[in-house]
């Protein structure tokens, strides 16, 4: 078994980032990548995209955000209506979200239960799946209820994250390595955000994970307090931790290492293979998920999150800081993918190119290059 590289720890990031602004420098890939235009656009790559988001472990929410036992979320994932819930033995389950009886979906949304009660005609579930109550049972004489439960998927809590494989198979790797705590155990779920957008996921992705167009990208909002193309990019195993320092990380250069603080002179962003985010910045923490609906339309949901310890003024400077992100920077990000899949269709580009400076991406690319091609080049499970 390999093992997977962790990523740098703070100081070490810290007299990365001072050297890069001493000599006018910046992390540089190996290579330069060529992405046909039309993997942005295609139904045949979308399907095959699809088919791998189920076969993968991704990232569905934050633990925090099932923290009480009946605590469940259920929402479409890689196009499948999926449940996870918290058991009465604080074990996290996901299952198809579809009842057993003629397929309707037996949770919507977010929320708290003891059971779930099909909305069509009440068939009953157990946080555990179990097929509990039938009502007027006798219609159904031969009804074995033990094979009839909810069909679950592999739900796995690792790093705060609850992760979910739709197409399991025994030899998957854990997708918590090389991650340790991403979002810890005390932090609360302050903030959600759900919201659809016209552009293929990838767009989305991509322009969460390079720095070199903060200048032009974000010249009011970010610009001022960061840099022009400076950050430290990361890999471990198909994930990647881009660090986007602030300015005024340059007041540590004075401070001896060993009492160097990071808070609030950075924000790392860590990509989740293949389609989440974890944006850490002073006072919280982002988990995106990119939910891919169309080759052109994206689903983005947000989870926000804090360590408060239970102080209200600690929550509120948390969701201040939230509101900038996502009233300043989002739309100005959104804005772009929007306009980048408007010009697809314009035959301008066969190929967009990432040079050196857009090493995550282009690592992003590779992996999902050879994942695709690991599961086989036709477009099965559409
Ligand atoms: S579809 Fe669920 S009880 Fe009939
Ligand atoms: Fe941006």
């Amino acid at each position: 078994m390999t093992v997977t590289q962790t990523f740098m720890d703070d100081q070490a990031v810290i007299e990365r980032v001072l050297s890069h602004v001493r000599n006018g420098t910046t992390d540089l890939g190996d290579e330069v990548w060529r992405e046909p235009v039309d993997h942005y656009r295609s139904e045949e790559r979308f399907h095959r995209e699809i088919a791998l988001l189920r076969r993968l472990p991704v990232p569905f929410c934050p633990s925090a955000a099932l923290r009480e036992p009946g605590a469940y979320i259920a929402r479409v994932a890689a196009g499948v209506p999926i449940l996870a819930v918290r058991g009465e033995d604080g074990t996290v389950r996901a299952f198809r979200n579809a009842c057993r009886h003629r397929g309707a979906e037996v949770a919507s949304g977010t929320g708290c239960a003891r059971t779930f009660v099909c909305p069509y005609h009440g068939w009953t579930y157990g946080l555990d799946g179990r097929l509990e109550r039938v009502q007027h049972e006798g219609g159904f004489p031969d009804l074995d209820k033990a094979s009839h439960g909810l069909v679950p998927v592999r739900a796995q809590d690792r790093s705060g994250i609850v992760f979910v494989t739709q197409d399991a198979s025994a030899n998957d790797p854990d997708p918590g390595e090389g991650l340790s705590d991403l979002i810890a155990p005390d932090q609360d779920l302050i903030d959600t955000h759900d919201n659809e957008a016209d552009f293929n996921w990838k767009v989305s992705l991509e322009g969460s994970i390079e720095g070199y167009h903060i200048r032009f990208g974000h010249r009011e909002t970010f610009y001022p307090y960061g840099y022009d193309n400076v950050n430290v990019v990361e890999h471990s195993g198909r994930n990647s931790r881009v660090t986007f320092p602030f300015r005024r990380i340059e007041k540590l250069a004075n401070v001896p290492a060993a009492e160097r603080q990071i808070e609030g002179r950075v924000t790392y962003v860590y990509h989740l293979f293949p389609n989440a985010l974890v944006t850490v910045l002073s006072h919280h923490t982002i988990l995106v998920v990119l939910e891919p609906i169309a080759p052109g339309r994206t689903r983005n949901i947000a989870y926000s999150l804090a360590h408060t310890g239970g102080d209200p003024a600690a929550a509120e400077i948390a969701k201040r800081d939230a509101k900038f992100v996502t009233d300043t920077g989002a739309p100005e990000d959104r804005a772009l993918a929007e306009s980048i899949q408007r010009t697809m269709n314009s035959e301008a580009n066969e190929f967009f190119t990432f040079g050196h400076f857009e090493s995550a991406i282009v690592h992003f690319h590779r992996h999902l290059q050879a994942a695709l091609e690991e599961s086989g080049g036709g477009g099965a499970g559409g």
